[in-house]
């Protein structure tokens, strides 16, 4: 049997807070959940089975494929082990590798010499059996090696993904304090987004949550957009296969959606930006840009969900404007949004307090090192005037 068809763990990471919504997208593509942790899911399935994975998950960051499991005490018993794999039958000649690590062990100071003594022992052993030493580095565009090593447990993943998923190719264009796409699109999952109904996201900044709603809302996969995943680096990676799942996928997404996406932002090179990030992503007809203040954005009667991600400071002088621009949220919610879902996603509950509506949920994520929450409002329907303004 190939190696691309022989099954075996796949664990797939994540940002903290994300685990349940990627176990969710895991199920519905048809995979077992076999453990859910912090910021990982795990689950089985073959190389061929990854591919696949890397194709359709939003939420999760790489996808990384169990080849070895064993126990080591010291680095040398790490490299011993990591150099009786038959790393020849993996990796092409040619090639060129990376190796990235988590470890937790006492022995071992800095991660990085866990590194070199994972890729000492792949090199040797390859030069061992070709008589020439592959090229390796720290670049993630090719075959790309994880090790996890947690006190005397050690698992040897290939990282099918090679960079991180949150690299979609669509962000061309990344302003201040954007969210990455992964935690951008877990974000509009949490919301319950479905794609037939409308979403509005005042702020948008370079415009990722509208542009993950839309590829959520027509079932479009992420992968799509991008071209290289370290999967394709693989000895035996077949090109044709690959081809046709990307075709059927793409051939299953929608093209159109019921609902109205409107996105806007008060700054011009904001909305500039996330006009040509939707444009690299294919879905620009699909939104309606606008530049203005929050508050002034349209928002169509017949109700939906309006998300905003203001920013959350970090100097006080700032922290002391933004509590006026929070307090003007919670009045744009009461006034302007009447029989919408309102959202705030901010890391800062302090200024979140400002809104002055009673949260329905609140969900807590992770950007990075920042704990963030994501906060729904019910906004109960009440009469007021369709909203006119017409967007570019
Ligand atoms: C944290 S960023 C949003 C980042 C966005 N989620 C992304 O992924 O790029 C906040 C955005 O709010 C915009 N903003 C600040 N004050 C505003 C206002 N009064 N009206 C509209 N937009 C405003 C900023 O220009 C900035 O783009």
């Amino acid at each position: 049997m190939s190696f691309w068809a022989r099954k075996s763990n796949i664990v797939i990471t994540c940002a903290k807070g994300a685990p349940p919504f990627l176990k969710e997208e895991i199920l519905s593509l048809g995979f077992p959940i076999l453990s859910v942790g912090m910021a990982e899911v795990g689950t089985e399935g073959s190389l061929e089975d990854a591919m696949r994975l890397n194709l359709s998950i939003r939420t999760g960051q790489r996808i990384l494929f169990l080849l070895e499991s064993f126990n080591a005490k010291t680095p040398d018993e790490l490299y011993k082990r990591i150099s009786r794999i038959s790393w020849e039958d993996y990796i092409p000649e040619d090639s060129y590798f990376s190796v990235t690590s988590s470890v937790y062990n006492p022995t071992i100071k800095d991660s990085r010499f866990a590194n070199v003594k994972c890729k000492d022992a792949v090199v040797d052993r390859i030069k061992e059996k070709r008589g020439r030493r592959p090229d390796t580095g720290p670049e993630r565009d090719k075959v790309v090696i994880h090790l996890y090593w947690r006190s005397n447990l050690c698992q040897v993943f290939f990282d099918t993904s090679g960079e991180p998923l949150s690299r979609r190719g669509y962000r061309m264009i990344p302003l201040k304090a954007p969210v990455q796409e992964t935690l951008g699109a877990t974000v509009v999952l949490a919301t319950g987004w479905m794609g037939n109904e409308n979403f509005i996201n005042p702020m948008c900044g370079s415009g990722t949550l509208a542009i993950e709603a839309v590829l959520i809302g027509l079932d479009r996969a992420p992968g799509l957009l991008r071209s290289n995943y370290g999967f394709m680096h693989l000895k035996d990676f077949d090109e044709s296969s690959w081809k046709t799942l990307r075709r059927k996928t793409r051939a299953a997404a929608k093209d159109r959606l019921d609902g109205r996406i409107i996105a806007t932002d008060i700054s011009q090179q904001a909305v500039e930006a996330a006009k040509k990030n939707a444009m690299t992503a294919g879905v620009e007809r699909l939104i309606e840009f606008g530049v203005c203040d929050f508050s002034e954005t349209p928002v169509p009667t017949n109700g939906g969900l309006i998300i905003l991600n203001p920013e959350y400071g970090e100097r006080l002088g700032e922290i002391e404007k933004l509590k006026e621009t929070y307090r003007k949220i919670g009045d744009f919610f009461k006034k302007k949004c009447q029989g919408y879902k309102g959202y705030i996603f901010t890391g800062n509950l302090d200024l979140a307090k400002k809104i002055g509506l009673r949260t329905k949920r609140r969900i807590p994520f992770y950007n990075g090192p920042i704990e963030c929450r994501l906060l729904e409002y019910d906004l109960y329907e009440g009469s007021r005037k369709e909203a006119s303004t017409k967007l570019q």
